[in-house]
């Protein structure tokens, strides 16, 4: 099948690659030139395992094709994902739809033939409604239908998870055609028993959101309890796992420390409580407020902890931070807790030096004024305090006896409980989480 996938970013990229790997013949429209001109080239401007091999391969194969003009767009095909970002509102906890909005406001009007466009972005609950109102101002003599196909990958696994995703789930209007073609697109996903959900629209937009709050939730009730903990010495890690033994709880989303980060769940339950405040269901979620609060005093707390370490005061001290990225295997740095405490721990007097293994240029972007180190030893030397905010494997792999030679004082804070702590205290460490 022919398509279009509107913005080429974390979600838009993978899923053109994604859908040339399923057999289709793909348009990714992308703006931005210089973005525009790697992807064409075949190369990935943001670090996805997996991702480059795959790209590559179909604009090689011819399958995925790239531009920036919504012209060729509305010829190229009549089914068409809007894959664009909706970030927060600057000063405001909902999302900004401008891009959402734009793409609609762009493409229809060039269109000549019937379309169906699936909304893959993480929208506020009711867009569709109104982008499929607003399509029928802006179509002329067609019909265009709106319907929602939400996302549910993970960066890191962005590949995988869509080529392979838990289900697929599809909210159209009645009448429409979005089931029959999504059927059709995702026919092997689907064909390998992957449950397939069609509902309506409002559903499928609230699908993707219950998700990510949900697993919001589960990470800072944790972080709660790590409160808990931290004042009633108890430990809990322990905790997680006696607890994640029970099917009904679960294992997954369970690690304390640092806490959520990312281009998702910060933005997404902030979002989901502005739309329920609109919708006059605000009390509905007032809990969310508090999973937002759990998580932030996850940074603040840490950054406490560092000056704690340091006798009380950070000026003049050398403080290690090795992560920068939101998450391991990504090198998105949108809202991260590795960053947010650096520039915390920095703002009160320390110098602060960061390596990532992927990162660092985007850190750098965000955070101009920390240092940036090109390995974890060299970050490390004589740190006052070092502390682990992003789980990478190398992280794990350290030698705390090597790391050891390099500081002025052997105390780490493990912000993301990863480190065998057994080692680093055998090895002199004081290991603090
Ligand atoms: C998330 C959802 O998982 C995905 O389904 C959705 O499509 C987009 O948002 P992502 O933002 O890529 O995906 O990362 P995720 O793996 O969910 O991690 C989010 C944040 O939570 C990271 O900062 C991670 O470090 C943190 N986290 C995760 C914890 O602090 N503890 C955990 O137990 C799990």
């Amino acid at each position: 099948m022919r398509m279009v996938v509107l913005g080429l970013g974390y979600l838009g990229a993978t899923h053109a690659a994604c859908m040339a790997e399923l057999g289709h013949e793909v348009l990714g429209i992308e703006v931005v030139p210089e973005k525009r001109e790697q992807l064409a080239a075949g190369i990935v401007p943001f670090y996805e395992p997996g991702l480059p091999d795959l790209l590559q391969r179909h604009i090689d194969s011819g399958r995925l094709t790239v531009s920036g003009s919504y012209s060729e767009a509305a010829d190229f095909a009549d089914v068409f994902f809007i894959a664009v970002g909706t970030p927060q509102k600057k000063g405001e906890y909902s999302a900004d739809l401008q891009y959402v909005d734009g793409a609609l406001e762009e493409l229809v009007p060039l269109l000549t033939r019937d379309a169906l466009i699936l909304g893959k972005s993480t929208v506020p609950v009711g867009t569709a409604q109104r982008l499929s109102e607003r399509a029928a101002e802006l179509a002329k003599d067609i019909d265009v239908e709106i319907a929602w196909n939400p996302e549910f990958l993970r960066e890191g696994f962005a590949v995988q998870d869509t080529l392979h995703p838990d289900r697929v789930v599809v909210g159209s209007f009645e009448g429409g055609r979005a089931v029959a073609v999504c059927q059709e697109i995702y026919s092997n996903i689907i064909g390998a028993g992957i449950p397939f959900i069609t509902t309506d629209p409002p559903t499928a937009e609230l699908v993707k959101t219950s998700a990510n709050a949900f697993l919001a939730t589960k990470i800072s009730f944790i972080n709660a309890i790590a409160e808990v903990c931290d004042a009633a010495g108890a430990d809990v890690k322990a905790i997680a796992d006696a607890i994640g033994y029970d099917a009904r709880i679960g294992r997954k989303f369970l690690n304390a420390g640092v806490g959520f980060g990312g281009g998702c769940l910060p933005k997404d339950i902030r979002a989901f409580m502005a739309r329920a405040g609109e919708l006059g269901a605000a009390e509905a979620l007032s809990f969310l407020r508090e999973v937002d609060n759990v998580n932030m005093r996850r940074r603040t707390r840490l950054v406490e902890l560092t000056r704690e370490v340091c006798g009380g005061s950070l000026l003049g001290k050398r403080v290690a931070i090795l992560g920068a990225a939101f998450k391991p295997e990504s090198d998105d740095v949108r809202d991260s807790p590795a960053l947010n405490v650096a520039g915390q721990i920095q703002l009160q007097g320390a110098s602060v030096s960061v390596y990532d293994p992927k990162a660092i240029d985007n850190s750098r972007k965000l955070f101009p004024t920390l240092d940036y180190a090109t390995s974890a030893l060299g970050a490390c030397d004589m740190a006052d305090v070092t502390l682990v905010l992003t789980e990478w494997p190398e992280f794990l792999k350290l030698s705390p006896s090597e790391v050891g030679v390099r500081v002025r004082q052997r105390v780490v804070i493990d912000g993301r409980m990863c480190l065998d702590s057994d080692a680093w205290t055998a090895a002199g460490w004081a290991y603090r989480v």
